[in-house]
């Protein structure tokens, strides 16, 4: 692909495949914006390197598979999520959704399941092309919590932290 081509399509270079498996974690800076692209289990993934909850730093956080409420008593939804290192949240690698842990009163007796609280994390798209590794930014255009940690606001708040 010819380099103008790929800056019209949105594309950023970001590093050779090899490379960027061999690191696993890669912290990229793209238009302003820090990234974190993750190589797990033969999957790349990018998202807002800061947690939206108070701006930890994503990059050393553990990666756990948790399963949402069964469906027919199987727990059958198990989603890749990275535990932010700070606070413990838990944060969908696909989609950038925050797992918490909580109760359905309904069941009897209740007991504690992960259950969603929608997209948190800004997440991007990862391609690649002939071994290199290129991200295209999200472009959903709504506020996405993990916004504010890119912004000036948050990176003051951030050094103070
Ligand atoms: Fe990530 Fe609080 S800053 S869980």
């Amino acid at each position: 692909m010819e380099e103008n081509e790929q800056s019209a399509r949105g594309l950023h270079f970001v590093g050779k495949k090899d490379e960027l498996i061999e690191a696993k974690r890669s912290f990229r800076s793209i238009e302003d914006r820090d990234i974190l692209i993750i190589y797990h289990q033969g999957v790349f993934y990018a998202m807002d390197s800061y947690c939206y909850h108070a701006g930890g730093m994503l990059n050393n956080g553990d990666i756990e598979v948790i399963y949402l409420p069964f469906v027919h008593k199987q727990e059958i939804n198990g989603k890749l999520c990275i535990i932010c290192p700070k606070h413990k949240y838990k944060l969908t690698l696909a989609k950038g959704e925050c797992l918490y842990k909580g109760n359905n009163p309904k069941e009897k007796p209740p007991v504690p399941r992960w259950y969603s609280k929608g997209v948190k994390q800004r997440t991007h798209t990862v391609t690649e092309n002939n071994g290199e590794i290129y991200v295209k930014l999200s472009d959903n255009p709504n506020w996405i919590e993990s916004d504010y940690y890119q912004g000036e606001k948050g990176k003051i708040e951030r050094a103070k932290a």
